[in-house]
């Protein structure tokens, strides 16, 4: 069982614990608004999500995993990051984050990318990690430079979304780059 630790979050796998926050937080308008899933985000589909994430191998190409942010203080679920070993590439991630929107703004998106970063580079030994975000998301955006992402490119109207073209903007971080960011926590 994959389990990551930070100052202040456990990042663990969902349990049928955290379905109503889960179902809650995905629920929020703000917080879907960008992501693939629609609101509401109802406990049903949280069960059966959730339950499917249970038999995910951790690195496992074309998998994505979910891991829950737990606030160490409360043991509330918070929010999640997610990642999949890219198939048929090789040594690539792609992740995603998202947070419930009490808990913007205070750094535990920070905190949970950085960590994910370190088991994707020193554990998983990935290569290169890459994220797309809407060009309107700029919260992500900022997160994803602050961790050290480069912006690589905007691909324009290239997925069709809620009904509408939507753009995608990539970004993406070399394992030597987060290495020379964090000289410290090379093995
Ligand atoms: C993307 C998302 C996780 C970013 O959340 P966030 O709260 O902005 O990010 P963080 O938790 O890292 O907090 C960073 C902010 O807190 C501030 N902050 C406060 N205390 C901090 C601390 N101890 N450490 C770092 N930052 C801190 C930073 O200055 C920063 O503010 P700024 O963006 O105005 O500069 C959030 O907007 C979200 O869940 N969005 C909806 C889902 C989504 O769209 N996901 C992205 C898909 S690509």
């Amino acid at each position: 069982m994959l389990r990551l630790e930070t100052n202040r979050l456990f990042l663990r796998p969902l349990s049928q614990k955290d379905v109503s926050a889960f179902s809650e937080y995905r629920s929020d308008p703000d917080i879907a608004r960008y992501q693939g899933w629609g609101t509401p985000f109802t406990e049903e589909q949280a069960k059966i999500f959730i339950d499917q994430m249970k038999d995910v191998v951790p690195g496992e190409a074309g998998q994505w995993l979910q891991l829950g942010m737990e606030l160490k203080t409360t043991g509330i679920l918070i929010g999640d990051v997610a990642f999949q070993v890219i198939k048929d590439s090789h040594r690539q991630a792609e992740i995603g984050m998202t947070l419930s929107r009490p808990y913007h703004k205070l750094g535990y998106g920070f905190e949970a990318v950085s960590a994910l970063m370190d088991y994707l580079f020193n554990d998983l030994k990935v290569h290169r990690v890459i994220a797309n975000c809407d060009p309107d998301n700029h919260p992500a955006h900022r997160l994803l430079e602050r961790i050290g992402f480069r912006r690589e490119g905007l691909f324009v109207e290239s997925l069709w979304y809620k009904g509408d073209w939507a753009s995608e903007l990539w970004f993406a971080l070399l394992e030597r780059e987060w290495k020379e960011l964090h000289p410290s926590q090379v093995e």
